[in-house]
Order: C-alpha cells, then sequence, then structure tokens
C-alpha cells in the first residue's frame, strides 16, 4: 500500500475510533465522556465494573472551577461520590486519589490524611501512600515552599491486581551481585529492573510558574492546556499499568482534560471521564482525537527529569548577587 492509502487509512479508523466516544454509560462501550455532576454520574454505572478508580478531586482551594467550603462540608460532599466509587469498584480493584493540602488561614489541613479516614470507614485497605515530587511550585513566605502531593493507593480486597513487572524502572547498579551466601557471585537484580518505590518523581505543571523559563524545561511539557491543575499522562500511566490489564474499565469522576482517559487508552483499557466543566470536556475530545491521530504530545513514561548542569546562564549566581570576594 502507498504511503499516503496507509495514512488515510489511519485517519479513518482514527475518525471511527473517535466517534465511538459516548456520553452515557454502556457496558459495551469503550471511551465514555460524561459533561455533569460525577455524583449522579456515578449512579448510572453498573456496579462492581470498574478494575481501576484513578483521580485527582477538587482540594476546595478555590480554583476556577470550584467553590470554596468548610472543609467539613466539603469533605461531606466528596464522602457521597466515594461511596458510589466503592460500589462500581470491582472486589480486585484499586482506587488511585491523589491531592495535596487544603489550606485556611495559613493553616496546613493535609488531604490524605482525611481522605484516609473516609476510605477506612469504607473497609478500603491502603496499600501506598506514594510522594508525588516535583520540583518547582509557588514560594511560600510564611512556611517551607510545598513540593509534594500525595497518591493513596487503597484496594477493595486483599486478592488485587499489581503487575510490577510492567512498571519497573532501570536499576542503578544493574551489575551487582550477591557478595556472600550461597547466592554469592550472582546477580542480586531484576533484568526487567527495579520497584519504582513510593516515591514518584513526575514533572509537574511547570508551565504554570513564569519565574521557572528555561526553554529546554519547558519544552519538555508537551501536554499544557488551560486547565490549571493537570496531571501528568505518565503519573497515571503508571497506575494504569500497574493495577489493570488489558480491557480492564479505568474511571476518573474528575477528568479534567481527560489525562486519564488518554492514559487509560495508550494500554488498550477501556475508559470513562466526567468532568462538570463544559470547557474541559471540549479540551478532553480535541485531546482525545489528536491521540487517535497519533499527533498528541505526551511527555513519555520514565524520561528523565530534566536536572540543570549549572552550567546555564540561569543557573549561575546573578553579578549583581555576587560579592566582591567572589572576583
Ligand atoms: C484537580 S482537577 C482534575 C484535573 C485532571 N486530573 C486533569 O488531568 O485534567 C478537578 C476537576 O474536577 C472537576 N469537578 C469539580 N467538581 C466536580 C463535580 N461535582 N462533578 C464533576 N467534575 C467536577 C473540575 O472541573 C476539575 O476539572
Amino acid at each position: 500500500m502507498k504511503n499516503a492509502e496507509k495514512k488515510q487509512q489511519k485517519i479513518f479508523s482514527s475518525e471511527k475510533e473517535f466517534r465511538r466516544i459516548s456520553s452515557k454509560f454502556s457496558e459495551e462501550g469503550r471511551i465514555i465522556l460524561h459533561l455533569g455532576d460525577s455524583c449522579g454520574f456515578l449512579k448510572t454505572i453498573t456496579s462492581g465494573i470498574i478494575n481501576l478508580v484513578v483521580t485527582s478531586p477538587p482540594y476546595n482551594i478555590g480554583k476556577e472551577y470550584e467553590t470554596r467550603n468548610m472543609i467539613d462540608k466539603y469533605l461531606e460532599q466528596q464522602e457521597k461520590v466515594i461511596e458510589e466509587l466503592i460500589r462500581v469498584l470491582d472486589i480486585n480493584g484499586s482506587i488511585c486519589w491523589q491531592v495535596g493540602n487544603y489550606i485556611e488561614n495559613g493553616e496546613v489541613f493535609p488531604l490524605d490524611v482525611y481522605y484516609y479516614g473516609i476510605f477506612k470507614k469504607f473497609g478500603l485497605k491502603l496499600r501506598n501512600r506514594i510522594i508525588w515530587h516535583f520540583g518547582h511550585g509557588l514560594h511560600a513566605k510564611k512556611r517551607f515552599s510545598g513540593r509534594y502531593e500525595t497518591l493513596l493507593w487503597l484496594t477493595k480486597s486483599d486478592k488485587y491486581k499489581f503487575n510490577l513487572d510492567e512498571v519497573r524502572v532501570p536499576a542503578k547498579y544493574p551489575g551487582k551481585r550477591h557478595y556472600k551466601g550461597e547466592k554469592r557471585g550472582q546477580l542480586s537484580g531484576n533484568p526487567l529492573g527495579k520497584n519504582p518505590t513510593d516515591y514518584w518523581e513526575f514533572v509537574v505543571q511547570d508551565w504554570d510558574n513564569g519565574v521557572w523559563n528555561i526553554p529546554n524545561v519547558k519544552s519538555n511539557h508537551p501536554e499544557k492546556t488551560i486547565h490549571p491543575c493537570q496531571f501528568p499522562v505518565e503519573l497515571v500511566e503508571r497506575c494504569v499499568l500497574a493495577f489493570t490489564d488489558e480491557g480492564d474499565w479505568v474511571l476518573d469522576p474528575y477528568c479534567g482534560v481527560g489525562s486519564s482517559l488518554i492514559a487509560g487508552l495508550m494500554y488498550n483499557r477501556r475508559v470513562i471521564g466526567c468532568d462538570k466543566e463544559s470547557r474541559y470536556i471540549e479540551i478532553s475530545k480535541e485531546r482525545l482525537r489528536d491521540y487517535f491521530n497519533g499527533v498528541l504530545k505526551t511527555r513519555p513514561l520514565g524520561k528523565p527529569v530534566y536536572k540543570p548542569s549549572g552550567r546555564e546562564k540561569i543557573s549561575q549566581m546573578p553579578i549583581e548577587w555576587k560579592s566582591k570576594d567572589d572576583y
């Protein structure tokens, strides 16, 4: 087949895929993207069908898409959503709940601590409290600047999926050998790499920070949209690979611009997303169309986070701050 024909066929099949997006849940569906309130939408999903819930809920911090409430009221509302999520979750399924802090009058309320209590009340079991570290963000004046958020990985039962081999990362010392005992001299690692641990370093929305303007770092963020708190797709990719198999259902009840759906589709999972903001749903559709057409830019899973070498002009002490002794 000639190249142009091949390309056309790809676009045709991509459009066909794109047209399979439905706004209503159906057990036969593959991509469901719903505009509306998540609590109401979840009621339309069959019980026990979802293999992975992966999401970042609103933090109640007054972002453009939320109204700030007292923390108790906010958690009360979230509890209703969580109850529905647990109902739709498969007995072997997982929930990945990614949150940061809620701040009131300068006091920090670590949201994962509050959420843990809710999940525990419903009988879920915590498997990891993952630290998601990122290098840049707002600079605090009256406390240390926050540079991590957490992701609670919880399961509905003790029989849960965990595909560690799918998410191993290159070992630092693959040539390391046992130095004593029966295995002396044998390689001690795993040829597939090492466990990625519960400390994840994925690039966050550096594009939010005007202060961070090293051009080649910015160009490391090909996923930017207008959403103020977008997931890096690679963060969801790791969850999808570790906690689900091909054909499984991945659900994000607060899907924003569709990052979780993209990560699920990349590995042939069935995906469901819901968001109450039409502008984000429209961007999700655009991103899905780009994905099917092979033009969506995402940061590849496992690509090392850029670290300045110290030789860049921006990494050097500005002349105004140097003392005479430095000359
Ligand atoms: C932290 S953001 C999630 C962003 C998402 N992870 C992404 O990558 O784009 C939370 C999202 O929840 C949505 N949201 C807030 N309350 C909602 C509700 N009651 N029902 C559905 N979506 C809601 C907001 O519009 C926002 O996009």
